[in-house]
């Protein structure tokens, strides 16, 4: 994949899906700005690329905050004066019945999981319009799921939030196709990182009839044609290749990375 030297911005590069993506982005020869409001996790993740020969750096960054993401873009363009790729992974899961999730926390939801995806992709237009004006291109890659294409009981606002996110990606996709900016979103299943398995977790605590954790885990697998629940690396190869050059005519879609899940 065509990564090399492409300056690209991870956010929740502090665990999970997002510090996968930076590792493998890393690997192809891309310069890695991991972002993540978990400070040493971001650094963990740096040093694991730097171990093995890549260039990474690491900011802390809430992605919820205007003031931070401007402080992002000008640290970037303070060094770089260019950004080929933003991903956008930061984001949290609230896993709760409809009428137990209280108003504040739906909010919070929203905030973390949509509300950022708008406050970065408008930072980093400028940066990455300046980079696609120079080399042909540039991307942006959201992380939705497969929970933003349909329903799960105990999960109406982490929907809300990645349908949403499904649609602001083409959106955008839309308006900044003219500036050779791609955007598109992700959809993966369930992922085992922290966030894929307290989802189950906090199933089991709101009454699934799931014994353990363990059991929550097989009983997806089951129900997927290709017998296994994700690993972050199936799904960060998948934005590795949405942010490489080989997708250059690669916009407004949404990709589902669940094994067949969610095909019948
Ligand atoms: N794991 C799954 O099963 C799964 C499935 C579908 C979609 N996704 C999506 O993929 C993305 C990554 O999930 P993951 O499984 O890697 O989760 P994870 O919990 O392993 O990592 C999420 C990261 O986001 C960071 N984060 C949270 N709030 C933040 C904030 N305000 N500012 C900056 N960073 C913040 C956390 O510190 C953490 O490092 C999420 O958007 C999630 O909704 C995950």
């Amino acid at each position: 994949m065509q990564l090399k030297d492409k300056v690209i911005l991870v956010t929740g590069a502090a665990s999970g899906i997002g510090r996968q993506t930076c590792l493998t982005l890393a690997a192809h020869g891309a310069r890695v700005y991991a972002g993540d409001i978990d400070r040493e996790g971001a650094a963990e993740t740096c040093n694991r690329i730097e171990s093995a020969g890549g260039h990474a750096s690491f900011f802390q960054l809430d992605v919820t905050q205007q003031d931070a993401w401007r402080d992002a873009m000008q640290a970037i363009d303070r060094k770089e004066s260019r950004l080929d790729g933003l991903v956008n992974s930061a984001g949290l899961m609230v896993v709760a019945p409809f009428q137990e999730t209280g108003f504040e926390l739906y909010r919070r939801q929203q905030t973390v999981n949509v509300d950022s995806v708008w406050l970065g992709c408008q930072a980093a237009q400028p940066l990455l319009a300046h980079a696609a004006a120079a080399s042909g291109g540039a991307a942006i890659v959201n992380l939705s799921s497969i929970l933003g294409l349909k329903g799960g009981s105990m999960h109406a606002a982490y929907c809300t939030s990645k349908g949403a996110v499904r649609l602001l990606t083409k959106a955008l996709a839309v308006e900044l196709g003219k500036l050779q900016i791609r955007v598109n979103s992700v959809h993966p299943g369930l992922v085992e990182t922290p966030l894929g398995l307290g989802s189950l977790r906090d199933m089991i605590k709101h009454g699934a009839p799931l014994p353990t954790l363990d059991a929550g885990v097989n009983m997806i697998a089951k129900r997927t044609p290709m017998g296994r629940a994700a690993q972050p690396l199936d799904v960060a190869n998948v934005i590795a290749f949405l942010c490489a050059d080989e997708s250059r005519y690669v916009t407004g879609t949404e990709l589902t990375v669940d094994g067949g899940f969610s095909a019948h």
